[in-house]
C-alpha cells in the first residue's frame, strides 16, 4: 500500500535515462502519485522539447534542467525559448552573473504575459552538489540569486538552514539525497530526505535511488520514508 501522507508533491524525480519508453514507465507510475520530473541534458538532448510537451499536456510538472551559463543575450533568448515551450521550472547557472539573471528574469515575465502562459520558476544553481564547496561559497550565490529576484535556488541541505533563515523567499530545492542504503555514487553532499525537509527543503531532487530500481514506486516510497 502507497503511505499517502508521505511528500509526494514535494519529490521531483530526476529523468536521468536516454531510453523513451523507460521514462514514461516512471512517469505513468509516479505521476498519479502528483510527484514533479526533471527533464535534463540526457533526456532533453535525446528528445527535445516534444518530450517536455508530451507531460506537461497532461498537467504534468516539468522542471527543465539545463544549467544555463552564457552570455546575458544568450541566456535570455534561450529563457524564451523555454517558457514557450512551457514548464513548471528551470535552471541557470548563478555564476552566469547579475547581468544575466536580469535579463532572464526580465524576458520570461514578459514572454509569459506576452504568450499568456505560465511563468515558470527561474532556479538558480549554487555549487553543484558533487562538488565540496563551502556554505560560505553557496551563500554568496544565494545572495546573488535574491538580488536578481529569482524565485529559488538548488543547493544541497547542509545549506538550506543557513538559506531558509536569511532569505525565506527562496525556494530551496535539493539535489544529493541517499537513503542509507544508495550508494553515494558521484554526489558528496548528501542526505535523506527527512533530514532535507527538515533543513528547510522545499522540494527534493532525486535521481538514481529511483530510476535504477525495477519497483519506481517501492524505491520511491523508501526515499520519502527514509
Ligand atoms: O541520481 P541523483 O539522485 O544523484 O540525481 C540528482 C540530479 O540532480 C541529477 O539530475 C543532477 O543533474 C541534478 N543536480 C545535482 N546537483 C545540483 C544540481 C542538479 O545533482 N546542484
Amino acid at each position: 500500500m502507497t503511505d499517502q501522507r508521505l511528500p509526494w508533491g514535494r519529490l521531483i524525480v530526476a529523468l536521468d535515462l536516454g531510453n523513451e519508453k523507460e521514462i514514461e514507465k516512471v512517469v505513468e507510475i509516479l505521476a498519479p502519485k502528483k510527484a514533479k520530473f526533471k527533464i535534463g541534458s540526457i533526456a532533453f538532448t535525446k528528445f527535445g522539447p516534444a518530450l517536455v510537451q508530451k507531460f506537461t499536456k497532461k498537467n504534468i510538472d516539468i522542471f527543465v534542467d539545463l544549467k544555463l551559463y552564457d552570455i546575458p543575450n544568450t541566456m535570455k533568448e534561450t529563457a524564451r525559448v523555454i517558457t514557450e515551450i512551457g514548464c513548471w521550472a528551470f535552471t541557470v547557472h548563478i555564476k552566469a552573473g547579475a547581468d544575466a539573471l536580469a535579463a532572464v528574469r526580465d524576458e520570461v515575465k514578459r514572454a509569459a504575459e506576452e504568450k499568456n502562459i505560465r511563468k515558470p520558476l527561474i532556479l538558480g544553481v549554487t555549487e553543484l552538489t558533487s562538488s565540496k564547496a563551502s556554505p560560505e561559497d553557496v551563500l554568496k550565490l544565494v545572495t546573488l540569486a535574491n538580488d536578481a529576484k529569482l524565485d529559488g535556488v538548488i543547493a544541497s541541505a547542509q545549506e538550506a538552514p543557513a538559506i531558509k533563515a536569511k532569505f525565506d523567499n527562496l525556494k530551496v530545492i535539493t539535489p544529493g539525497i541517499r537513503s542509507p542504503f544508495d550508494a553515494k555514487g558521484d554526489q558528496q553532499r548528501i542526505t535523506t530526505a527527512k533530514t532535507a525537509f527538515e533543513s528547510g527543503a522545499d522540494y527534493i531532487v532525486v535521481g538514481r535511488p529511483i530510476i535504477s530500481k525495477k519497483d519506481y514506486l517501492k524505491a520511491a516510497e523508501e526515499v520519502l520514508s527514509a
